[in-house]
């Protein structure tokens, strides 16, 4: 029996569309590098979600690209092409068989795709400027018709995923890739409709929002959820600051999106810049959003009890990502009232026993200190 304290975990909650969710708990979406090279997600992908599906309400999916230049990862499943239905439609029927929902999250790299993923080495964005990691190739800035284009395959992609029998999808303008690039003016040095003002660099983003919705209207049958995920800031100067962030949450807020999410490392991180503000970046929003729109937190909850003082911000729904590959029965360890079993660090021996596939496994143990590992 779940242990009352954490009952509010477990509480129902509808989305504005309708869609219930069993519970508050969500797979945070996680690239795994594991599809066929065709673009087909693969066996040991397939069985690495069926794994963690099971307790969760929702499962996000690793992020899929909408087009063929905005390829960000080697083993990365495509959503550009009408071909890849069967796939996406394999992945999304895997994960409902298990009893959570499934949003697709939907992406383009821009200047973070590395050259040789995408046609003819041509890397893309909003303008002519690199990542700020060493080595980053210098994309080239995108033409107006080009925009419009990649607008257009968020939709496709969009509707791909609801003729695949997806619950939703997520657009990811998060972590550095190019609709974040498009809102950054670190990234957007453009001066035509598209960049310039800060409103001008919120174009981009509220375009590929409209598409999807648009998509949504026309194909969509059932209720459809449409999430957006953001990272409130950015290191760099000039870069997103929390005051910017604010903005975007207040626009995106307008837009009768089901949820948002927010991309951040740690629940609890404090904003750099940009407010004056001592509360974690994540109170700040949810404050700012109310109850206008729910909220996805996220960020190193390992523990049960991390997860309910999490909760206990007001915010009304978690993803979980590191811990559901750690522990793939952390939601039914809590719910069954074994939260003391729960396992926060990796065991170097439990690849298999964890269903990671091989390429997730090794990105994992070659980059020390992003995973908790016991020695
Ligand atoms: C292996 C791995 C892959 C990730 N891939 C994605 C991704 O495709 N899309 C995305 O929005 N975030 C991605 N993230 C970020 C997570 O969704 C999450 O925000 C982050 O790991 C913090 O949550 P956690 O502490 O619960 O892991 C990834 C994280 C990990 C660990």
């Amino acid at each position: 029996m779940t242990n009352p304290k954490y009952d509010g975990l477990f509480k129902p909650f509808t989305f504005s569309n309708g869609i219930q969710l069993d519970n508050r708990i969500i797979l945070a979406p996680m690239t795994n590098y594991s599809s066929n090279e065709d673009g087909t997600v693969s066996d040991s992908e397939v069985n690495y979600y069926i794994r963690r599906s099971k307790g969760v309400s929702m499962v996000i999916t690793a992020c899929t690209y909408v087009s063929a230049n905005g390829k960000g990862f080697s083993g990365e499943f495509a959503g550009h092409t009408d071909e890849m239905i069967p796939s996406l439609k394999r992945l999304a029927t895997a994960i409902k068989e298990q009893g959570a929902k499934a949003v697709l999250q939907i992406f383009h790299g821009g200047c973070m795709c590395p050259p040789d993923l995408v046609p003819n080495g041509d890397v893309v964005s909003a303008s002519a400027v690199p990542a700020e990691q060493e080595g980053s190739p210098t994309p080239r800035e995108l033409t107006d018709s080009e925009i419009e284009s990649i607008i257009h395959d968020f939709g496709e992609t969009t509707r791909r995923a609801i003729e695949a029998g997806f619950d939703g999808v997520e657009i990811h303008g998060a972590n550095g890739y190019l609709i974040q690039q498009f809102f950054s003016p670190h990234s957007n040095h453009r001066e035509d409709r598209w960049g310039g003002s800060l409103e001008k660099r919120l174009t981009f983003p509220l375009a590929v929002v409209n598409e999807v919705k648009k998509v949504v209207d026309t194909h969509a049958k059932d209720p459809f959820l449409v999430g957006y995920r953001f990272s409130p800031e950015e290191p760099e100067t000039p870069g997103i600051t929390m005051k910017d962030t604010l903005a975007l949450v207040d626009a995106l807020t307008n837009e009768n999106l089901d949820y948002l999410h927010v991309s951040v490392l740690d629940f609890w991180s404090k904003p750099r810049r940009g407010v004056e503000d001592t509360r974690s970046r994540i109170e700040i929003i949810q404050e700012r959003i109310g109850d206008r729109v729910p909220v996805i937190g996220v960020g190193s909850i390992y523990t049960a009890d991390d997860a309910l003082k999490a909760f206990e911000t007001g915010i009304p729904l978690l993803a979980i990502g590191r811990e559901l590959i750690i522990d793939p029965d952390w939601v039914q360890k809590i719910k069954e009232g074994r939260e003391n079993e729960i396992i926060t660090k990796l065991n170097r021996d439990d690849q298999e026993k964890l269903v990671i596939p091989d390429p997730l496994w090794q990105a994992i143990m070659n980059t020390p200190g992003w995973f908790p590992i016991e020695d």
